[in-house]
């Protein structure tokens, strides 16, 4: 295999494009990025023969920020003829790694949603056709690779396989959420969406306790402090806005009306989240001034995207953060990713009372 296919939302090819050559350079997989504006994925073919299953194995999947699934493709397989699509699959689908379940995906385009019912069907027919010919292993077997198909449209297609446990387990990496009916904002999705991506269900119980500490920064009109409050812990909630008034009610949020950036804690907090619309590197900065202080256990922040160099610009503010926590000796884990629930922005997750990678 020697194409990997990323998904990501649909206007950010560039940025996954830049990303996808930046991080496989560095495994010392070489190749060039392919894609269309709008089309929500991108294809990296890789130079050498077999590139695309060394990538998909060796780079950490959760490194990737504008990528939210991907996987190892066989050539394009197109022109295929309505009255047997199947037949010709099935040898291809030989050449692919064992894997027990078949994932079956389109763009997360107004053209790909169009397509999910053909593709749906088409999908269990073939994983059936599959299991009949033991290609496809046993449901309940546990298996290291999974079978990714992606429908482009009745005729074409890409086949190809992600290791399970080095890819989203969600098609397409869509983590969908109901809006919860008494929330302030739409925002509050974010949070929650954020908080199930990074942390574990271990992790979850642990550092979304009830009695703790949190700082909303930006917080009107109090979509994520409506998830903190979800979770029973005590908010300040930093803002000029007005908050919601029956969030107020709960008695667990006390609004702050201040400026983000020179609010000071009176004591150190558990989270900190921040969703404040403001430049990139003045947000990380603040980031940065609130851990080095020690302020803050955990922070969930956003960084809203220039029009421009967005890659660029994403790689400079974290590379800076980084580097500045280890100059300062402090022992950390981050994460980044563009949700779902994002839209021009990305997510980040940084831990500084659980360090290490
Ligand atoms: C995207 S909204 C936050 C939405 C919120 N997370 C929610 O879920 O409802 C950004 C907020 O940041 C606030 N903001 C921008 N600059 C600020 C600053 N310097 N200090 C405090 N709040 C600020 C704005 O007033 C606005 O309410």
């Amino acid at each position: 295999m020697n194409t990997v296919l990323l998904h990501c939302r649909g206007g950010f090819e560039k940025e996954c494009a830049a990303e996808i050559v930046a991080r496989s350079a560095e495994q010392g997989v070489f190749g060039y990025p392919q894609f269309e504006a709008g089309q929500a994925y991108v294809l990296f073919h890789c130079h050498a023969p077999g590139g695309a299953e060394e990538l998909v194995t060796r780079l950490r999947f959760e490194r990737l920020i504008f990528a939210r699934q991907w996987c190892a493709c066989l050539p394009l397989v197109s022109g295929l003829s309505k009255r047997d699509r199947i037949t010709p699959l099935l040898e291809q689908c030989r050449q692919l790694p064992q894997a027990a379940e078949l994932m079956v995906e389109v763009a997360d385009t107004t053209e790909g949603r169009e397509l999910q019912g053909f593709a749906r069907k088409f999908g269990s027919a073939l994983s059936q056709a599959l299991r009949q010919e033991e290609i496809l292993l046993p449901r309940k077997q546990k298996s290291d690779w999974r079978m990714h198909l992606f429908v482009i449209d009745g005729q074409t297609l890409w086949l190809g396989a992600a290791p399970a446990r080095n890819s989203s387990p969600l098609p397409m990496g869509i983590r969908r959420l109901k809006f919860p009916h008494h929330a302030p904002s739409r925002s509050t999705l974010k949070l929650e969406e954020a908080w199930l991506h990074f942390l574990s269900a271990g992790r979850q119980k642990r550092l979304l306790a009830p009695g703790m500490t949190a700082v909303d920064l930006g917080a009107a009109p109090g979509g994520w402090t409506w998830q903190l409050v979800k979770h029973h812990m005590r908010v300040t909630a930093v803002d000029n806005g007005p908050m919601d008034e029956a969030l107020m009610e709960s008695g667990q949020v006390e609004h702050r009306q201040e400026d983000a950036f020179t609010f000071v804690p009176p004591k150190p907090v558990d989270w900190l989240v921040c969703d404040i619309v403001d430049k990139p590197a003045r947000v990380t900065e603040l980031m940065l001034r609130w851990a080095l202080s020690g302020w803050c256990k955990q922070a969930m922040f956003n960084l809203k995207l220039p029009m421009k160099k967005r890659f660029d610009e994403v790689e400079h503010c974290l590379q800076h953060l980084e580097a500045a926590l280890h100059e300062a000796g402090v022992e950390y884990r981050l994460r980044a990713r563009q949700l779902y629930h994002d839209r021009e922005e990305i997510t980040c997750w940084l831990s500084l009372s659980e360090p290490g990678q």
